[in-house]
C-alpha cells in the first residue's frame, strides 16, 4: 500500500508540491468546460490547506509545444480562488529565481498555482535538471494526478524520485475503485473506446481486447480501424502509422474469439464547401469527413453494453461539443447509465460529455483517468505510483 497523505505528520510550515491533474476542457474565451478534474482533488488541497501545509501546486494543461497563452492555467487559478477560503497565488513566470521567489512568499494553509508545466522544458522527457530543479521548490511531493500517473514526466515522476513522497486523497480513492476491475472483472465485460488519442490508446487497447470480452469502438479511433479492414473513410481522422497496429487488434481479438464492434453508419460533413451539410451514410465517401457515429451503430453498440455486467468507457463516440456531432456519445452514454451492470468511466472529455449529458447518475464510479485508467487496467500498475513510498506498517 503507497503512504497517503493522512500518514504525513508535521505538514504545518512544510512546503507540499502537489501534482494535480488539471487538464480539463477550456474554451477560446478561457471559460472552463467542465471542473470535475479540479473538483476532485479540493479534498487533498482543502486537506493540506487545514495542516497548515504551504501548497505549491502543479499540473499541465493540454499538449503545448512550449508557452502558448490559450494553454495557461490562469483561469484554473481564478477557479480555486472562487473556491478555497485561503490566499490562492497564481505565478505566471516560468524563470526558477521568480518561482522561488514566489514559493518563498506563500504563508501557511496559503496555495500557490505554478504555470503549465508543459511550458518548461524537459517536463515531458523527464529531464534531470528540471525534476531537481521543480524538487527544489518543496520539502516534500504529493502525487494527486491520477489522470497523468501513465506519463512519465518530470513533475509526475523526476521530482517523485529526489524528494519525500505520498499519493494524494483522490489518487487513493481511484486505485481503490478501479482495483477491482483489475483483479477480476464481472463477466461479460465491454470495453467502449472512442475519442482522438489513437496512438496512446492503441498501444493499451492490445492487452485490454485480452481482458475484456467484446470492444466497442467509436469516435476518431474507430476511422484507423476501418481503414485497416479497407473500408473508404473519407477526410477523416486517421493515423496512417497506426493502421498495422489495429489490424494487429483485430487479428489478436479474432484468435481469442473476443467482439470489435466497429461503427456500421456515420454522420458525416460535406468537406468540400465552406458551409458542410451534413447526412448519414452508410459508406464515407471522399470529401467526407466523417464526425459521429450513425443511428444503426447507436442501436448496436446500446444492445451490446445492455448485455454487459460490467463496462469502461473512455473516449467520447464523436465531436460531441457540438450538438450535431453529439447525438452518438449522448446515446451511447444513456445506455450505459442505464446499464445493470458495474460502469466505470473516464477521462477528461469523457466526463465533460457525462455531466453534460446529465448521465452521472447511472455511472458507479467517473475516473478523472482517461488514457492512464485503461493503462492501469491494462497493467495494473502506472509508474507515477510505483514510484511512490510504500506505507510503514
Ligand atoms: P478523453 O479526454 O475522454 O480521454 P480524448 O481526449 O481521447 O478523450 O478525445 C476527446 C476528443 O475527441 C473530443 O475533443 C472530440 O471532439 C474528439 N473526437 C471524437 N470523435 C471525433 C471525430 N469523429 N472527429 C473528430 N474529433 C473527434
Ligand atoms: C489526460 O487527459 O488523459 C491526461 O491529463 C494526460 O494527458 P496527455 O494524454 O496529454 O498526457
Ligand atoms: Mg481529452
Amino acid at each position: 500500500m503507497k503512504r497517503t497523505i493522512k500518514d504525513l505528520v508535521g505538514l504545518r510550515g512544510k512546503t507540499v508540491l502537489l501534482r494535480t491533474d488539471f487538464n480539463v476542457p477550456i474554451d477560446e474565451n478561457g471559460r472552463i468546460m467542465d471542473i470535475t478534474r479540479i473538483a476532485s482533488s479540493l479534498p487533498t488541497i482543502k486537506y493540506l490547506i487545514k495542516q497548515k501545509a504551504k501548497v505549491v501546486i502543479l499540473s499541465h494543461l493540454g499538449r503545448p509545444k512550449g508557452y502558448d497563452v490559450h494553454k495557461s492555467l490562469w483561469p484554473v487559478a481564478m477557479f480555486l480562488k472562487g473556491e478555497l477560503r485561503c490566499g490562492v497565488g497564481f505565478c505566471h513566470s516560468l524563470s526558477f529565481d521568480e518561482i522561488k521567489y514566489r514559493v518563498s512568499l506563500v504563508r501557511e494553509g496559503s496555495v500557490l498555482l505554478l504555470e503549465n508545466t508543459r511550458f518548461f522544458e524537459g517536463e515531458e522527457s523527464c529531464d534531470m535538471t528540471l525534476s531537481k530543479k521543480l524538487a527544489s521548490l518543496g520539502d516534500i511531493y504529493v502525487n494527486d494526478a491520477f489522470g497523468t500517473a501513465h506519463r512519465r514526466n518530470a513533475s509526475t515522476f523526476g521530482v517523485a524520485r529526489i524528494l519525500p513522497n505520498a499519493i494524494g486523497l483522490l489518487m487513493e480513492k481511484e486505485l481503490k475503485a478501479i482495483s477491482p476491475i483489475v483483479d477480476e472483472p464481472k463477466r461479460p465485460f465491454v470495453a467502449v473506446i472512442g475519442g482522438a488519442k489513437v496512438s496512446s490508446k492503441l498501444k493499451v487497447l492490445k492487452s485490454i481486447i485480452k481482458k475484456a470480452d467484446s470492444l466497442i469502438i467509436g469516435g476518431a479511433m474507430a476511422y484507423t480501424f476501418l481503414k485497416a479492414q479497407g473500408e473508404s473513410i473519407g477526410e477523416s481522422l486517421v493515423e496512417e502509422d497506426m493502421v498495422d497496429d489495429c489490424l494487429e487488434i483485430l487479428e489478436i481479438a479474432k484468435s481469442l474469439g473476443k467482439k470489435v464492434l466497429l461503427p456500421i453508419d456515420h454522420i458525416v460533413a460535406d468537406a468540400s464547401t465552406k458551409k458542410p451539410s451534413v447526412k448519414e451514410v452508410k459508406t464515407i465517401k471522399e470529401n467526407m469527413t466523417g464526425y459521429d457515429i450513425g443511428a444503426e451503430t447507436i442501436k448496436m453498440f446500446a444492445k451490446e453494453i445492455s448485455k454487459a455486467k460490467q463496462i469502461f468507457w473512455n473516449g467520447p463516440m464523436g465531436k460531441y461539443e457540438e450538438a450535431r456531432f453529439s447525438e452518438g456519445t449522448c446515446e451511447v452514454g444513456n445506455a450505459i447509465a442505464n446499464c445493470k451492470g458495474f460502469t466505470v468511466v473516464g477521462g477528461g472529455d469523457t466526463l465533460a460529455a457525462v455531466n453534460q449529458f446529465e448521465l452521472g447518475d447511472g455511472i458507479d464510479f467517473m475516473s478523472t483517468g482517461g488514457g492512464a485508467t485503461m493503462e492501469f487496467i491494462e497493467q495494473g500498475r502506472l509508474p507515477c505510483i510505483e514510484v511512490i513510498q510504500e506505507k510503514i506498517i
